[in-house]
């Protein structure tokens, strides 16, 4: 097979060498004539090849490579089927899918597929073809979806509002379990793909430790944690969002775990004016999982502001021996520049504070060691002292 060459400039091939699956636009030396969404083939200057990759002329990420062999590649269904087995083989490791049938499938760069990601919630699976490359790929993904993983219903989900499609079946809403636990979940009108799957590991944590605690789950969305928290023995548990509909389907989501419970107290509300109004020593155990503050560079100033404002309140209002798990999901964000955010704040609150765990996102959201930028969720288990 042939494809079209990208030849990189003298001394621009080290990502590559080291399976980066970036390519600026800023390292091509020359490049054939090519269209959007095109398979390309990533040289060096002295000819040699070294990747494969989607081609995308408009962007700054010119090309996303999805293979590194050194050779000519032969793409054939049978060749993105067997990418797409490698990473249920690697779930079929990792996830308990008798009390877990809601998971991440493919992970994009994570699994060496940038631009998919697919989340299955037991017979629906929540689909997004972020490039044109993949975009191509959606009937040989459909194939999979169905003859390997037993999908009746998938759901091709778009961003920034553009509206989805079924592509097999039709199945808006649609039940499924995380560790035991039922959750209900729209894939049609949802974030995302429908749920924050990246969470589970996290929420069982919350889980472990609510025990008699009264539990402010902020930032809620459809309940996760709050569900966990309840199901650990929560005394009560609010669940704080500024969506109404999110925290309704918190409260569904409880009711089915826990028909009759009373514990649970679900709030529309923003979450910087319920920090702020709130009482101290309202609650033992605060969880903070905002959305990404910062989606780009330029705007991470902003968003330290907020994770410091939100941050500072909990921790100056949470009851002494109290637990906050803190979260950010903004790739731009570091661990390291969380965790000083975070000491900023405890040190304007002049409170102790420990680090207890470090937290991430699932194993079902696997980072490539050679794409650092994949570890996007970071969170702090806190104890908060006098
Ligand atoms: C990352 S999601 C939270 C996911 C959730 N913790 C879970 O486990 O499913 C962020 C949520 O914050 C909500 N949100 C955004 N801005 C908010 C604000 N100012 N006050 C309250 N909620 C807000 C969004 O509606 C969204 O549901």
């Amino acid at each position: 097979m042939t494809y079209p060459i990208i030849t990189l400039k003298k001394g621009k091939d080290r990502a590559v060498t080291l399976r980066h699956p970036w390519l600026f636009s800023g390292a091509i030396e020359k490049a054939d004539k090519a269209q959007e969404g095109d398979v390309v083939q990533i040289r060096n200057i002295e000819g040699k090849i070294l990747a494969h990759g989607h081609y995308a002329p408009q962007s700054q990420i010119r090309v996303k490579m999805f293979d590194f062999l050194p050779e000519n590649l032969v793409l054939s269904n049978d060749y993105w089927q067997a990418k797409l087995q490698a990473a249920w083989t690697l779930r079929k490791q990792t996830i308990d899918r008798q009390h877990t049938t809601g998971f991440r499938l493919i992970h994009a760069e994570g699994d060496e597929l940038p631009g998919i990601v697919v989340d299955i919630y037991a017979d629906v699976a929540s689909v997004q073809l972020r490039t044109a490359g993949m975009e191509r790929l959606s009937e040989v993904l459909c194939d999979f979806l169905t003859k390997e993983i037993g999908c009746q219903h998938v759901f091709l989900k778009k961003e920034d509002k553009e509206e989805g499609r079924w592509l097999i079946g039709e199945k808006a809403q649609t039940e499924f379990l995380e560790n035991g636990l039922r959750f209900a979940v729209d894939v049609v009108q949802g974030q995302k793909t429908g749920f924050f799957l990246d969470q589970r590991n996290n929420r069982a944590m919350v889980g472990n430790f609510a025990k008699g605690k009264t539990v402010l789950n902020a930032f809620s969305y459809t309940g996760g944690f709050s569900a966990y928290a309840l199901a650990g023995g929560a005394k009560e548990v609010v669940s704080l969002d500024i969506s109404k509909s999110a925290v309704e389907m918190s409260d569904k989501n409880v009711k089915l775990n826990f028909p009759e419970t009373t514990l649970h107290k679900p709030v529309a509300e923003d979450c910087f004016r319920y920090l702020k109004e709130m009482p101290k020593d309202a609650f033992d155990c605060i969880i903070l999982d905002p959305p990404a503050f910062s989606k780009s560079l330029a705007t991470v100033k902003n968003a330290t502001r907020g994770y410091k404002e939100i941050n500072l309140k909990a921790i100056q209002k949470i009851k002494t021996d109290g637990l906050l798990f803190t979260f950010s999901c903004s790739q731009h964000i570091s661990t390291d520049l969380f965790q000083k955010i975070i000491f900023g704040a405890a040190a304007d609150a002049q409170r102790e504070v420990k680090i207890l765990a470090h937290l991430s996102q699932g194993t079902d959201h696997p980072i490539s060691i050679y794409h650092p930028e994949g570890d996007y969720l970071k969170g702090l288990m806190l104890w908060v002292g006098k």
